[in-house]
């Protein structure tokens, strides 16, 4: 089975949930603790070694590009300052070559998968999106290089599978489970967004994916809804034909397109993090007496 070597991050929403700072900063770019979302996300792509990233963004999206860039003058003042550990922070982001490309109109995620044509050139990637933070703690197998092992065994397109409960089954696509066998769900049907007496299991639909070489000539071929093409019609398509499997993954999934996900986020990061950890607890502490 061959490597896979790309990913495509769809990162191109106009985050009015998060207005005003929405206005001037690109949502991708607000920060859990001291770093942009889009900065983990595409660091969790170190544990596939993945290297080329595309990043599908909004037209205006110019500090995103500038924080996978070069910054000079920063990089040259920490080196002769002395101060390495900064000036290894500083680096990080190059350690990847990130490329860009602007999703001109919103028709979805389907829409900004077909913007990544160009860059994947016919061969399968790997699909994060840019609403969610994946956290593996060390011994844990972050969930993109579970996807990718299971996509290596059984080379079929491979989603993400969360079980979730009650009205959360009408937030996510969902999957018809036809077997499960040594942790890989073969998937039978999806349907995007069910009312809860619809949905066909618990699983939910996350935002990885490893996506097989014919699913960007697959969209093409839909015909849109509500103005949008579905990836999940796709999903849909190959389910039937036995061509998609699903597994569980481990470690924390955090949802930062919503509010409160998003400020979950900063606190949990805040309460792993050396630097501000103990103070933090202690201020958790005395709010929640208070409570
Ligand atoms: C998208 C997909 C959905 C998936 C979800 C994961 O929905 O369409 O199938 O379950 O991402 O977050 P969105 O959240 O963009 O509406």
């Amino acid at each position: 089975m061959k490597k896979i070597t790309k990913a495509v991050i769809p990162a191109a929403g106009l985050g009015t949930r998060f207005l005003p700072i929405t206005k001037a900063v690109p949502k991708p770019m607000l920060s859990v603790l001291d770093k942009p979302t889009i900065q983990y996300i595409v660091e969790e792509l170190e544990s596939v070694d993945i290297k080329d990233v595309l990043i599908v963004v909004s037209p205006g999206s110019d500090v995103i590009k500038k924080h996978f860039g070069a910054a000079e003058e920063l990089e040259k003042r920490l080196l002769s300052d002395g101060k390495t550990e900064l000036y290894e922070i500083a680096m990080a982001t190059r350690k990847f070559n990130v490329s860009f490309v602007e999703q001109k109109v919103a028709n979805g995620l389907a829409g900004a998968i077909l913007c990544a044509e160009d860059f994947v050139k016919g061969e399968p990637f790997a699909l994060l999106l840019g609403d969610e933070l994946l956290y593996a703690e060390k011994g844990e197998t972050p969930c993109i290089k579970r996807l990718a092992e299971v996509y290596g065994k059984t080379g079929k397109t491979t989603l993400a599978a969360m079980e979730v409960f009650g009205d959360d089954l009408s937030k996510y696509g969902n999957m018809g489970v036809k077997t499960e066998k040594d942790g890989i769900i073969y998937v039978d049907r999806i349907v995007e967004k069910p009312s809860v007496n619809d949905a066909l299991s618990n699983y939910a639909i996350i935002g990885r994916y490893i996506i097989g070489a014919e699913v960007m000539d697959m969209l093409k071929t839909l015909t849109p809804r509500n103005n949008e093409i579905y990836l999940t019609d796709a999903f849909d398509i190959l389910a039937a034909r036995g061509d998609l499997v699903a597994s569980g993954f481990e470690g924390k999934r955090y949802d930062v397109g919503d509010k409160a996900g998003y400020v979950k986020a900063n606190i949990e990061f805040a309460l792993k993090s050396e630097e501000t950890r103990e103070e933090i607890a202690g201020f958790i502490k005395e709010l929640a007496a208070k409570l």
